[in-house]
C-alpha cells in the first residue's frame, strides 16, 4: 500500500466503447471476480448509454459506477446533456471531469471544468479530475506549470471538507492510448507536486486522504512499479479496462501491495 491513509482505486474509463449489452457482459465478468473484495476500490465508467445496464449488474456489488462527463446544471433546456442528478439516479458514485479528450476535442477549459466539479460535489458525485501536459508542453519544460494551473483552476472554490470526495488523475496526454507510459519516477515527480499543491489548498490531513491516480497506457506489465510510488494511489485505465482479464489483473496487482 502506497500509504495507509489511502485505499488504492482502480477505475476503468471505457470512453466511447461498449454498447449497453456488451457493457453489462463485461461488468458481470469483472463483478464475478472482484465484486466481493474491499481491499481496493474498483470503479467502472461506461458511456451514458450503458450505465443503467451496468448499475443493474452491480447491485449488491462493491464495484462502483462512474460516468465520463456531465453538464453542470441539475435540469433544463440543455439539449443532449446529462445532469449530475440523473447520474446519481443511476447509482453513479464517480464522474470523470476534465479528461484531456474533452479538453482537446470539445474545448473544455478550466473554468467550465471547475463548474462541473462544483456541481458534481453538490450532487454528492465524486469528481475524478484529470490533469496532464501534452508532449509539446513537456518538451518545453512546462509540465509542472501546466498541471498546477489545471489543478488550481479545476478545484477553485472546493472546500477542504470536500477533499475526501475528490480524486485527481494525472494523465500525461502523450501517454494516453499511445503505449508510452511515464516512467514511475517521472509520474511520481508530478504526483508529489500535486500532493504538495493539495497540502497548500487543504492542509496536510485533508491532502493525505486524496487519491491521485495515474493514467496513460497503464497495464498489468507496468502497473506494479507505478503503484509502488509514494503518491500514486491507483490508476485511471483506458484500453486495459475494456477486457475483463487485464482489468482484473490490475486490481489484483493493487491488492497485492
Ligand atoms: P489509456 O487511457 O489507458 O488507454 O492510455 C487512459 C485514459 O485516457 O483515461
Amino acid at each position: 500500500m502506497a500509504n495507509v491513509t489511502r485505499k488504492y482505486l482502480i477505475a476503468g474509463n471505457w470512453k466511447m466503447n461498449k454498447t449497453a449489452s456488451e457493457g453489462a457482459e463485461l461488468v458481470q465478468e469483472i463483478n464475478l471476480a472482484l465484486g466481493k473484495q474491499t481491499d481496493v476500490g474498483v470503479a467502472v465508467c461506461p458511456p451514458f448509454t450503458a450505465l443503467e445496464n451496468c448499475a443493474r449488474s452491480l447491485e449488491d456489488s462493491n464495484i462502483q459506477l462512474g460516468a465520463q462527463n456531465m453538464y453542470p446544471k441539475s435540469e433544463g433546456a440543455y439539449t443532449g446533456e446529462v445532469s449530475p442528478v440523473m447520474l446519481r439516479s443511476l447509482f453513479c458514485t464517480f464522474v470523470i471531469l476534465g479528461h484531456s479528450e474533452r479538453r482537446e476535442y470539445f474545448e473544455e477549459d478550466d473554468a467550465f471544468i471547475n463548474e462541473k466539479v462544483l456541481a458534481a460535489l453538490q450532487s454528492s458525485l465524486k469528481p475524478i479530475l484529470c490533469v496532464g501536459e501534452t508532449l509539446e508542453q513537456r518538451e518545453a519544460g512546462q509540465t509542472m506549470e501546466v498541471v498546477k494551473k489545471q489543478l488550481a483552476g479545476g478545484l477553485e472554490g472546493v472546500k477542504a471538507d470536500h477533499a475526501d470526495n475528490i480524486v485527481i488523475a494525472y494523465e500525461p496526454v502523450w501517454a494516453i492510448g499511445t503505449g508510452k507510459t511515464a516512467t514511475p519516477e517521472m509520474a511520481q515527480e508530478v504526483h508529489k507536486m500535486i500532493r504538495d499543491e493539495l497540502v497548500a489548498f487543504y492542509g496536510e490531513t485533508a491532502a493525505e486522504k486524496i487519491r491521485i491516480l495515474y493514467g496513460g497506457s497503464m497495464k498489468p506489465e507496468n502497473a506494479s512499479e507505478l503503484m509502488d510510488q509514494a503518491d500514486i494511489d491507483g490508476g485511471l485505465i483506458g484500453g486495459a479496462s475494456l477486457k475483463a482479464k487485464s482489468f482484473i489483473e490490475l486490481v489484483e496487482i493493487a491488492r497485492a501491495k
